[in-house]
């Protein structure tokens, strides 16, 4: 007789997380971290999590969103040191198993933009970091793990084992991900101390202080966080040196032990060529080498310039910002304009660079388009009919948009730092592997020198070009490994 055996699967334990964030797509998105926001908690839901989001109540959330906020209640709350309390309201909505709390506010964010100026963001953060707590005790969702995103989110480690250390949230662990070290919250002790009463202990050098006379709410958080994460490996690692530190490398070298790096990934529902409905002609792995040219053709006319499927095309979709390498492309773009290549650029930022992006579109009228704006749909029409897309970053902690590139058969050209070199493999011509350009050095005759390797591919050896594009789509940008590690990380700290 053989004996028969069952195997019975545990059921996998359930986590409950709080993120804590200031911007999540689609309510309100400024960057990377919105994108991050909406999709890394939709990736948990599917892992057995539990997830809450809890962002402001911006009133510049679109109305259709508004409209569908539930009431879940209110109450005031002490915050400044001189006893003044505010009004928390707290908005529900629930979408796609996500769960998403609106702190609302009119006094902190009646304004039209989620960030402002440090005068308004302090006051405004301090009271979203602690009314979120708040807002967690009064709903009785006591969450195993706070994962708190950037500065904004990061007194919220301080004020749990402060402020709320007899309360009920009191035994939930703290992650503090980093999404971009270059803005840290620093603004002087006695203003910070006043929006927060936090007690005295806290503003010394190894909180809150900074310099003589400042306060650093990022690292606060670093400090009193369970485990600190960044959005890519790479990054983990060069945000312990001083270039790229911003001042809190050796914070972070002594905070090392609990700091790891995370590689973001991208929601392949909101990215998806196939279902794309902002596409002029959507397409799969299948046929994009077809329709990848009417998405050229399309977004020539749409944007005025030559329409000529034979030219290469080379997107740019970024804040127009020193982080983005953007004083390379200045430098290298008049070159660039041989008759064989257009290049298009949307973003909008530093006045400095918006400046330059228009004249070059007046200067090379038909080849270059300067989109100096804000706006999701030309974004994906962009990634679809172009050939290229550069992100020649100054520094880039993980970048999303060669991720979505690649999602969308787009060649990426890239700096070899943070999460673009964890995530573009450079193109090797004699194995024929690879899903990209890249260079090291942040030089103008790198960048100058990649995009030509990736021009002569285009024009010399389009077959080889063509797998690369078909690679780049079936290459895994999801968020499924990464959102399994984030969760590891819960269990890890919740056994
Ligand atoms: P960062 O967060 O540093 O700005 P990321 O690469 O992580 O950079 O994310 C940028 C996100 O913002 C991507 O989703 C990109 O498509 C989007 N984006 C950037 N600029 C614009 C713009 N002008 N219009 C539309 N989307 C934009
Ligand atoms: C930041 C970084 C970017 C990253 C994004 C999401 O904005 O600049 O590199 O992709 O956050 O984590």
């Amino acid at each position: 007789m053989t004996e028969t055996k069952t195997t019975t699967t545990m059921p996998e334990p359930r986590r409950s997380i709080a993120f804590i964030g200031s911007e999540c797509y689609p309510f309100v998105k400024t960057g990377g971290l919105g994108d991050v926001m909406y999709a890394l908690p939709k990736a948990l839901t599917e892992l057995n999590c539990d997830v809450k989001v809890i962002l402001p109540r911006y009133s510049c959330i679109p109305q259709k969103y508004q409209e569908k906020m539930v009431y879940r209640g209110s109450f005031n709350m002490d915050l400044c040191a001189d006893g003044r309390s505010f009004y928390v309201g707290i908005m529900e909505y629930v979408w796609d198993g996500v769960v998403y709390d609106f702190i609302d506010n009119q006094e902190f964010f009646s304004n039209g933009n989620p960030y402002t100026n440090l005068v308004d963001d302090i006051p405004k953060f301090c009271y979203f970091s602690k009314a979120a707590l708040a807002a967690l005790n009064y709903m009785d969702w006591i969450p195993d793990v706070i994962h708190c995103h950037d500065w904004q989110a990061s007194l919220v480690p301080v004020l749990l084992r402060t402020q709320f250390a007899d309360t009920p949230i009191k035994d939930a662990k703290t992650i503090v991900t980093i999404h971009n070290l270059r803005f840290q919250g620093v603004y002087n002790i006695d203003t910070v101390r006043y929006w927060t009463n936090l007690p005295e202990y806290i503003f010394n050098k190894d909180v809150l202080k900074t310099g003589y006379e400042d306060a650093n709410m990022l690292k606060g958080g670093l400090t009193y966080a369970d485990v600190i994460t960044t959005v890519s490996n790479t990054y983990s690692g060069e945000i312990q040196t001083p270039f790229f530190g911003e001042s809190l490398d050796a914070h972070l070298r002594y905070h090392s032990g609990k700091l790891r790096g995370i590689v973001n990934g991208i929601d392949v529902i909101q990215w998806n060529p196939k279902e794309d409905t902002k596409l002029a002609a959507p397409y799969d792995i299948s046929d994009v080498l077809e329709q990848k040219k009417a998405n050229k053709k399309a977004l020539q006319e749409e944007l005025g310039l030559e329409v000529n499927e034979d030219k290469f095309v080379i997107g740019l979709i970024s804040r127009l910002t020193d982080q983005k390498g953007l004083d390379l492309v200045n430098e290298i773009l008049p070159s660039l304009i041989d008759g064989n290549t257009q290049v298009v650029v949307l973003g909008t930022g530093d006045p400095r660079y918006e400046e330059s992006f228009r004249n070059f579109e007046y200067q090379f009228k038909g080849s270059e388009c300067s989109c100096i704006m804000y706006d999701e749909g030309r974004a994906h029409r962009i990634y679809a009919g172009s050939d290229a897309l550069l992100v020649p970053s100054l520094f880039e902690p993980c970048g999303l948009t060669q991720l979505i590139a690649m999602r969308y058969g787009t060649v990426p050209i890239v700096r070899e730092t943070g999460g673009l070199k964890d995530t573009v493999e450079p193109y090797n011509q004699f194995t024929n592997e690879g899903n990209g350009f890249t260079f090291d050095r942040y030089e103008a005759g790198l960048l100058y020198d990649a995009v030509n390797r990736a021009k002569t591919l285009y024009f010399t050896n389009r077959w080889c070009w063509d797998e690369m594009v078909q690679r780049n789509m079936a290459k895994d940008v999801s968020w499924e490994v990464s959102a399994q590690q984030y969760r590891d990380l819960y269990l890890e700290l919740k056994p």
